[in-house]
């Protein structure tokens, strides 16, 4: 359900599966959900979730709409016995991400999270080789998605905490920390100390005028977030993001890595989805430069195909982790807030 650019991605994907029919679309906007329904061959398209719950014979469920809706949809949806596959972040809230934890425990369902930007083929290569050693052990890693001019469309739901949670943290920021902590074998976060900043759109600098839906026509979350985190495994991760800075133009996403035996750095454009893989070695005593093709690949078809895998194995899915996730993001608004670091139990 949704049918902004989340919910097309979803739906385009299901679309290409054998043996899934798409039972049902959900939008508020028309013509645009009419549209879709009909280049995918959906008979049945509505305007509420509530409205296309009231079809029994639904299996599975992908939740694509505004932050604020994630958790009340996905409990509704689970307690009705449906696998969810959720958009990110998974929740405005760690309360919110547990309770959607739990439903899915006790319905006994898969509740999978999409984090499509880990599933692109330089991200999978960067992590083969990580497991594989050339890097040694990573110690070091910076990561960021940066946009010049990005907030997706002022005044929308993105721009309101009420019904985002927040800024690019939330939304640009949980990307980064999922692909991050994946690349780096899953550390745990302990002590993060975060900084935010509003000062660019709340002067209402920065909108890219994408056409996101709903909200209360102000900007009350942050523009840009910097945050310092200390991981178990000894490690560092420096995550920065933004809606709008002043910096070159463009946006792009990607994470610098030093280990003991090389380096690696992805730099990925956000709007030409093309990426540049290179990492930092040595041969034979010599250092050495090593740029990685890679297609882009992956992104919401893997994540559908992989939450349908779950399904019909009746176990998996990235909902535990994505809570988690939620909790990091939580300690650093809460550091942010009291200028100091905060530790995660
Ligand atoms: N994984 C990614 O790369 C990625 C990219 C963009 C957005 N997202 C996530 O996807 C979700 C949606 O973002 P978007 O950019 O598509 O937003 P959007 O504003 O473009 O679309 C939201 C959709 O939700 C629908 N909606 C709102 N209330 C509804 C209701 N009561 N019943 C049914 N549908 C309803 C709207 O009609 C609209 O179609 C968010 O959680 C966002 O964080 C993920």
């Amino acid at each position: 359900m949704g049918v902004g650019w989340a919910g097309e991605q979803h739906a385009e994907a299901y679309a290409k599966l054998p043996g899934v029919e798409l039972a049902g679309i959900a939008g508020l906007e028309e013509p645009v959900r009419t549209e879709l329904a009909e280049r995918l061959g959906v008979e049945r398209h509505v305007a509420t979730w509530e409205e296309l719950f009231e079809d029994d014979s639904l299996d599975v469920v992908s939740v694509a709409v505004p932050t604020f809706l994630h958790a009340p949809i996905t409990i509704a949806a689970l307690e009705r016995g449906l696998h969810v596959l959720c958009e990110k972040p998974i929740a405005r809230t760690p309360d919110e991400a547990a309770d959607m934890v739990a439903a899915a425990a006790k319905a006994g369902r898969v509740l999978d999270v999409a984090f499509n930007r880990r599933q692109r083929n330089d991200v999978q290569a960067l992590r083969r080789f990580i497991e594989n050693g050339r890097l040694g052990q990573p110690y070091c890693t910076k990561a960021w998605w940066l946009r010049r001019s990005g907030i997706p469309t002022m005044g929308s739901w993105f721009t309101g905490r009420e019904t985002a949670g927040g800024g690019p943290l939330i939304d640009l920021g949980i990307h980064i920390l999922d692909y991050a902590l994946f690349l780096l074998g899953q550390p745990k976060v302990t002590t993060v100390s975060a900084s935010t900043y509003d000062l660019l759109g709340t002067a209402g600098v920065g909108d890219d005028v994408s056409g996101k839906s709903g909200g209360g026509g102000g900007f009350d979350v942050e523009d840009l977030a910097s945050a310092f985190m200390r991981l178990d495994d000894g490690g560092t991760l420096l995550l920065e993001t933004s809606w709008a800075t002043h910096r070159m133009s463009g946006m792009e996403y990607g994470i610098t890595i030093y280990g003991t035996e090389g380096g690696a750095e992805l730099r990925v454009d956000e709007q030409l989805d093309t990426g540049t893989l290179t990492l930092f070695t040595e041969v034979d005593g010599v250092p050495a430069v090593t740029e990685v093709e890679a297609e882009p690949g992956g992104g919401h078809d893997e994540v559908v195909a992989q939450f349908l895998d779950s399904v019909r194995a009746g176990s998996g899915g990235e909902g535990v982790a994505a809570a988690e996730l939620a909790r990091v993001v939580d300690a650093c608004y809460r550091s942010a807030e009291a200028r100091r670091e905060v530790a995660l139990s």
